[in-house]
């Protein structure tokens, strides 16, 4: 592992100018305001965020004339090295998270997801045994309830106490795999208010969707285009509007992963109208940077390559789904990256439903926001840092050690060049895939500079990660912006407080199981 510690010729171990880094000149943007302002680095944490700083000699300075300093991407909904339908997804976690950094991202969240019946700490282990050496960047864990039992209760538990878990998925689709009944999905959200910790549910009505998936192969429809027939935009609708009435019964705040559709957002809408705890919604990269037209492509590959669920929609959508992260019905874009080779897609060539779910995003997620959002005039530097970094550190109680440029905060940064040109392409990206469904996407601006807690890891253009340099992020249950509105009388909102905390006011955490 690289550190900020050199060795000198006499074998003890200086501190090299490595660990301390001045960024001049550029404008900074957080999520509630921008200014032009300097960034003094030191061992990993922004020391200093103003103008005439004084700063040690041998600093490295780099000029960010004309770039903006942002907080380093937040993605929450990443599968690196996941088994799933006969198949791996392609991207471990050091590709993974190496394309997650070469384009602006400095966290991600990846999903542990136990096979039914699989004890939920064995799964866990294993996936921090798969991820702690490889990872570029810090990276936190959700878990899957994939099943229901008094010891997964316990292991819940176990989870929130001892391994640093506040968040926990539940899957209303993938019947006969993943899929939970509604009486199974209320006992797992009481107890993830038990401990204060965050359900998150991906919102598909599985029974509809086998039933439908039936009928078609039946009729002789076998290709890539029924995955999107089975599963249309009333069957993501109807769940997020049961999870929504579930969560609400059992006084839970819910986080909605993966909203790809403006019937699901209508249903969010509607739903936040009389939800009495907070209700986060999460879209995706894919949803506002291609569409469900692809599913119509003749070439097997490049049709299968869009599967995901839910499916990509109607060609009115992306812009739909931009101005709801742009109004606040949405307030998290993440990729849901789950890359699969060619060969893999390929166990569905004769029946959809066999072909594995999942599209690259997490290396450009960043850029297709700034492309589809800022660039059209959608959302301002501000709302872009809100969903693409702070929000997701809020509702995963990263916040403001990750997600902000301040005093104290983790110097994970994305120093952003608002005219950079670059045309997506698999050529470029970073993914162990060799097809990118943003292929074309002609995007104007990109990071020039990435900084992992003080190591520059993206170098003027250059990519210079370090396996394993990333460290695993316990997260503390309670987070204010899910349980906070509880202790608050009036003011529901997840806004930040008028007296913000100071970053490492929020737990400090270890490198390593706390
Ligand atoms: O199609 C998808 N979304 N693949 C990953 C698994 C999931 O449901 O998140
Ligand atoms: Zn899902
Ligand atoms: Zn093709
Ligand atoms: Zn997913």
């Amino acid at each position: 592992m690289a550190g900020p510690v050199a060795q000198s010729l006499t074998g003890i171990n200086i501190k090299s100018s490595q660990n301390r880094l001045l960024i001049k000149n550029g404008r900074v943007v957080n999520e509630d305001g921008m200014e032009d302002a300097d960034v003094y680095i030191e061992d990993g944490i922004i020391k200093q965020v103003g103008r005439n700083l004084i700063i040690p000699g041998g600093t490295r300075t780099i000029d960010a004339t004309g770039l903006l300093v942002m907080p380093g991407g937040i993605d929450p909904h990443t599968h690196f090295e996941l088994e799933m339908m006969g198949a791996k997804t392609a991207d471990d976690f050091y590709k993974g998270t190496r394309a997650a950094v070469a384009g602006g991202t400095t966290t991600i969240i990846d999903f542990v997801l136990p096979e039914k019946g699989q004890s939920l700490v064995e799964a866990y282990n294993h996936w921090r045994q798969k991820a702690d050496n490889k990872v570029c960047c810090d990276y936190a864990l959700h878990v899957g309830v994939t099943w229901w039992s008094p010891s997964v209760k316990k292991e819940m538990q176990q989870l929130v106490e001892e391994h640093g878990i506040n968040s926990f998925k539940m899957f209303m689709a993938y019947k006969d795999a993943w899929m939970l009944n509604d009486y199974e999905l209320c006992q797992v959200m009481e107890t993830c208010v038990e401990l204060k910790a965050l359900p998150l549910i991906h919102a598909e009505n599985g029974s509809i969707i086998a039933r439908n998936t039936e009928k078609l192969l039946a009729a002789g429809v076998t290709g890539p285009e029924g995955h999107a027939l089975s599963r249309d935009e009333e069957v993501e609708a109807e769940a997020v509007n049961r999870a929504c009435v579930i969560a609400n019964q059992m006084n839970s705040p819910l986080y909605i992963v993966h909203v790809m559709s403006k019937s699901a957002v209508q249903a969010l809408r509607l739903a936040r109208t009389r939800q009495k705890q907070p209700l986060f919604g999460e879209t995706l990269a894919a949803t506002i940077g291609t569409d469900g037209s692809h599913y119509g492509n003749a070439c097997f590959r490049h049709a299968a390559a869009h599967v995901l669920s839910p499916p990509l929609r109607a060609r009115d959508t992306p812009a739909a789904i931009v101005d709801a992260l742009a109004h606040d019905d949405l307030q998290i874009i993440a990729s849901d990256n789950c890359t699969f080779h060619e060969k893999d897609k390929e166990l569905g060539k004769d029946n959809f439903s066999k072909i594995p779910n999942g599209v690259n995003g997490v290396e450009d997620r960043m850029a297709i926001l700034w492309q589809k959002a800022v660039n059209t005039g959608a959302m301002d530097p501000c709302r872009f840092v809100a969903v693409s970094s702070a929000a997701a550190a809020r509702a995963f109680h990263l916040w403001p050690r990750k997600g902000r440029v301040a005093e104290g905060a983790d110097a994970d940064l994305a120093l952003w060049d608002p005219r950079r040109e670059r045309t997506v392409s698999a050529h470029a990206h970073h993914h162990a895939v060799d097809f990118n469904i943003f292929e074309g996407t002609h995007v104007i601006g990109s990071p020039q500079y990435v900084i992992v807690n003080g190591r520059v890891c993206l170098d003027d253009g250059e990519l210079r990660v370090v396996e394993g340099f990333g460290k695993f992020l316990p997260t503390p249950p309670a987070a204010p912006a899910a349980y906070g509105a509880r202790e608050r009388t009036s003011d529901a909102s997840d806004a930040p407080p008028a007296d913000t905390p100071s970053p490492r006011a929020s737990p400090v955490y270890t490198n390593g199981t706390p």
